[in-house]
């Protein structure tokens, strides 16, 4: 096993080369040389919008045709953030789809609504880019994977943490120079002190066509606090962890222990307003997150099954009432632990019997005094306090997750898809494996049971898209 890392290791700055590539529209493949990728938004809320100003309309591949919502208010608010003009604006996907010349789709609506859209997204021949959790049922999501490989197209999945550089970064030095040992536990958590809610203009007059689609304006924009169109804190806010797990462990859950209850916000929603769930994942030496040891005592090192398969505990929380540990996926080896978080700094820690040499000296941290940061547009500086305890993970680029993660998506349609070997890092296998955490964990909350993960839920009768690609993303 490599034990020692440079420094240097834990820094990527982004080639200029690769921009030089990308600005000129160079491309190997023959597939819409220099022509961007003609996308529309469906659901234009909160998530779509945002991808609207901070992803879509910053890629530098792809060209915003049309806008879609049912709501008036966010229709107006998409089109505006799509940049307005010629952007086109629609209340019935399925007449946008028909009438538009489309390459692909963004879809950010309810989670109940995934299913459907995509569907006829994908019979309609369009590449899909759907919000996560991909979709509401383990059954629905694995028609999705087949829809998506019979119709040799992809659907990429709101994992965005799978375009970030420095989650991928970390994976890299975790897999490839062992920085963490062998991971043997991840914590991870969810926290805020919020009531989760949107505001209602109680005064809003439906049109005659919002009613069409909406019948209850109250329960249409609070959706995720329902159980009849929410999985609650699973499905909006745990995959999201539960996909960082599964790709750093490079394994699969085997049985999940939920606990979930609505004590503090008790306003008329049903979902749980605090969960707790835990998860034993199954790691095999054909798994790529397994990890061989060197025995540590002579007893250890006589029974010698220190190298057979092992379980790997993971557990995760997520509150509403106390935001001090806010979001983050605390990853735990033998060797050190990473601290990932899309909101704050993330970290390496060394364990003090560590064999990885590097992060031994008094002066760590002294090279990277007052380094900036920048990380979903935020800039973050750290400070140089000697003897830090940590090593902060350092990426340089100025762009967004959102703009990277869309930038790619277009370069794999680009590259002509599946059949072309382009297939996205979080594509339709990697949505449904988020999703089954998701769902076992309410079923196991809902019927306060154990639930056993059926490996069957994975299987399919043809070669699926690879779930492991991570490493240096291109920017
Ligand atoms: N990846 C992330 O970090 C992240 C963050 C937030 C939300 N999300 C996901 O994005 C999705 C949307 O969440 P949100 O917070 O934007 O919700 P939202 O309620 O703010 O927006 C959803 C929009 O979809 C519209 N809509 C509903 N049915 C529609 C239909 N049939 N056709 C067209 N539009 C329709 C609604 O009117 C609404 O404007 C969810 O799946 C959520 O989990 C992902």
């Amino acid at each position: 096993m490599k034990t020692e890392v440079s420094r240097r290791g834990f820094i990527k700055t982004a080639g200029a080369a690769t921009g030089v590539m990308l600005a000129t529209g160079f491309s190997p493949f023959s597939y819409a040389q220099n022509e961007k990728v003609r996308v529309a938004s469906i659901g234009t809320g909160g998530q779509g919008s945002f991808h609207l100003r901070d992803g879509l309309s910053r890629a530098n591949n792809i060209k915003i045709i049309a806008v879609c919502d049912v709501y008036k208010p966010h229709l107006e608010g998409g089109y505006k953030n799509a940049g307005g003009g010629d952007v086109k604006k629609y209340m019935d996907y399925r007449e946008m789809i028909e009438k538009e010349q489309l390459d692909a789709v963004v879809i950010s609506t309810p989670l109940a609504t995934h299913y459907q859209i995509t569907m006829d997204c994908l019979d309609a021949g369009l590449y899909c880019f759907t919000e996560k959790t991909m979709c509401f049922t383990i059954e629905q999501c694995r028609d999705v994977v087949k829809k998506a490989h019979e119709k040799g197209l992809f659907v990429q999945v709101g994992h965005q943490r799978r375009y970030n550089p420095v989650y991928n970064h970390a994976l890299k030095l975790a897999r490839e120079e062992g920085v963490l040992g062998r991971i043997t536990h991840i914590d991870c958590q969810w926290h805020r002190n919020n009531d989760w809610r949107r505001p209602v203009d109680k005064n809003y007059v439906l049109s005659p066509e919002e009613s069409r689609w909406i019948k209850d304006l109250e329960r249409h924009l609070n959706w995720r606090l329902y159980h009849e169109t929410s999985g609650g804190l699973m499905t909006e806010l745990g995959t999201h962890a539960f996909d960082v797990v599964n790709w750093f462990l490079g394994a699969r859950p085997t049985r999940v222990h939920g606990y979930g209850s609505l004590d503090y916000w008790r306003d008329g929603r049903d979902v749980f307003d605090h969960v707790n769930v835990v998860f034993e994942y199954r790691v095999t030496p054909e798994c790529p997150g397994y990890r061989e040891i060197e025995p540590r005592t002579t007893q250890q090192k006589e029974y010698g099954k220190y190298n057979e398969p092992y379980n790997v505990g993971v557990t995760y929380s997520s509150i509403c009432t106390n935001m001090n540990r806010g979001a983050s996926e605390c990853i735990q080896g033998d060797e050190g632990t990473f601290v990932l978080a899309e909101m704050m700094t993330p970290r390496y820690y060394r364990e003090p019997n560590s064999r990885v040499k590097w992060a031994e000296s008094g002066a760590r941290g002294a090279a990277e005094a007052n380094a900036t940061i920048i990380s979903e547009g935020k800039t973050l500086t750290i400070s140089n306090k000697a003897q830090t305890e940590y090593e902060p993970i350092l990426v340089d680029t100025d762009k967004s997750v959102d703009q990277i993660q869309f930038e790619h998506f277009a370069r794999d349609i680009q590259k002509g898809g599946p059949k072309n070997g382009a297939v996205p890092r979080a594509n339709e296998m990697v949505g449904l494996e988020s999703a089954i955490c998701a769902l076992a964990a309410e079923k196991a909350m809902w019927e306060r049971s154990e639930v056993i993960i059926d490996p069957k839920w994975y299987e399919f009768d043809f070669e699926t898209p690879s779930t492991t690609l991570y490493g240096p993303i291109e920017v």
